[in-house]
């Protein structure tokens, strides 16, 4: 499909708005170094820093309001009662809230997705800064940025990274913290001057098989190779923002590369083996490497999907696009550097 098409056809559906609702806004962002493994599964910590860019594209709103009469949550996902897995983690997210303000109210979650959820395009990162900032703003919690990213980590790690617009770094905090949960945030890169963008090749709309929190579980509990990709993981960090500061695009996109590539060999080692790429995948990877061999600076990074997304300069943008759509079954996406969560208060 042409780049046009999409884009055309790109954020869609009805705000949900109304009386007394708080609404949030937030952007997914992807991972330049990633997060993978959790050294504490209640607290969402994980086991190394990263580093991402919050996009432009597929922001999640969400309202929240007050149901003092009611007996549970409502949570309503695109329009359709949240179920499930979805239900609980929303539901369990109110009541850490809840618990943090002393309070015990129920609340109706109206959330509007712009990007097919559980397709590798992190929707549940946006998805938890824009709850977070809402339901924070609801309930009476502090709305400062980093408590704001602590908070949002309890509902996926991701999301804490989300809270911030651009270049952003989540700091897993050091081990041995007197309060580890305070000591883990994200905060933005104000020293990174680069101009990318990031070309999303969207390969497979469907549901993942296996859920990233899953298939991290597995990867840490079972992986040989997870040791050695933490290690890398922190050398590719430290190096990976001294590229930033330098305005070095080319050392930015070889780390990134190799850092995805490391995170998908760590949990294919896993047992069972957890597999997201797909041979759409490593087709789009293949014409990636062909736009480097011609001399176009464009490097991928994958997720918990098989989905690629090609980081470039942002003037690169439209013709890593065009050749990147010619992928068979690809849609393409140019997203750039996007903004942080917002608040807008409306009613009474
Ligand atoms: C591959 O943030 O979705 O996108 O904390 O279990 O909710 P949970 O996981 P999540 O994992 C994202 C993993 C990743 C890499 C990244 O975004 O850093």
């Amino acid at each position: 499909m042409a780049v046009s098409e999409v884009r055309a056809a790109g954020p869609a559906g009805a705000e949900p708005t109304g009386e007394g609702r708080t609404v949030a806004v937030a952007h997914p962002n992807i991972a330049l170094v990633k997060y993978w493994g959790k050294r504490d599964e209640r607290l969402v910590l994980p086991f190394t820093d990263s580093l991402s860019l919050t996009l432009d594209v597929f922001p999640t709103t969400t309202s929240v309001r007050l149901a003092p009469a009611a007996g549970s949550d409502t949570v309503v996902m695109d329009g359709a009662p949240a179920r499930g897995e979805q239900l609980r983690r929303v539901t369990a997210f109110l009541d850490l809230v809840r618990e943090r303000a002393g309070r015990r109210e129920r609340a109706v979650v109206d959330t509007r997705n712009t990007v097919p959820v559980g397709a590798g395009l992190a929707s549940s990162a946006s998805g938890f800064a824009a709850l977070a900032l809402a339901a924070a703003a609801v309930y009476g919690l502090p709305t400062e940025p980093r408590a704001l990213s602590r908070l949002a980590r309890r509902g996926s790690g991701s999301a804490a990274r989300s809270v911030f617009g651009g270049f952003v770094v989540w700091h897993a905090g050091p081990v041995d913290a007197l309060d580890p949960d305070a000591a883990s945030y994200a905060e933005p890169l104000g020293d990174a001057y680069i101009d990318a963008a990031l070309v999303a090749v969207v390969l497979e709309a469907g549901p993942k098989a296996v859920s990233s929190r899953e298939a991290m579980r597995r990867t840490v509990a079972t992986s040989p190779r997870f040791p050695e990709w933490v290690a890398a993981s922190r050398a590719d960090l430290t190096r990976m923002r001294a590229a930033l500061r330098a305005g070095d695009l080319e050392t930015v996109g070889g780390i990134a590369e190799r850092n995805a590539i490391g995170m998908h060999a760590a949990m294919e080692a896993a047992s069972p083996p957890v597999r997201y790429l797909t041979d759409a995948s490593a087709t789009a990877l293949g014409t990636v490497h062909e736009l480097r061999r011609e001399g176009v600076g464009a490097w991928a990074t994958m997720d918990a999907g098989p989905n690629v997304k090609v980081l470039c300069a942002a003037a690169d943008a439209e013709r890593v696009a065009a050749r990147m759509a010619t992928v068979p079954g690809a849609r393409v996406v140019v997203a750039r550097r996007g903004p942080g969560a917002t608040l807008r208060t409306e009613g009474g």
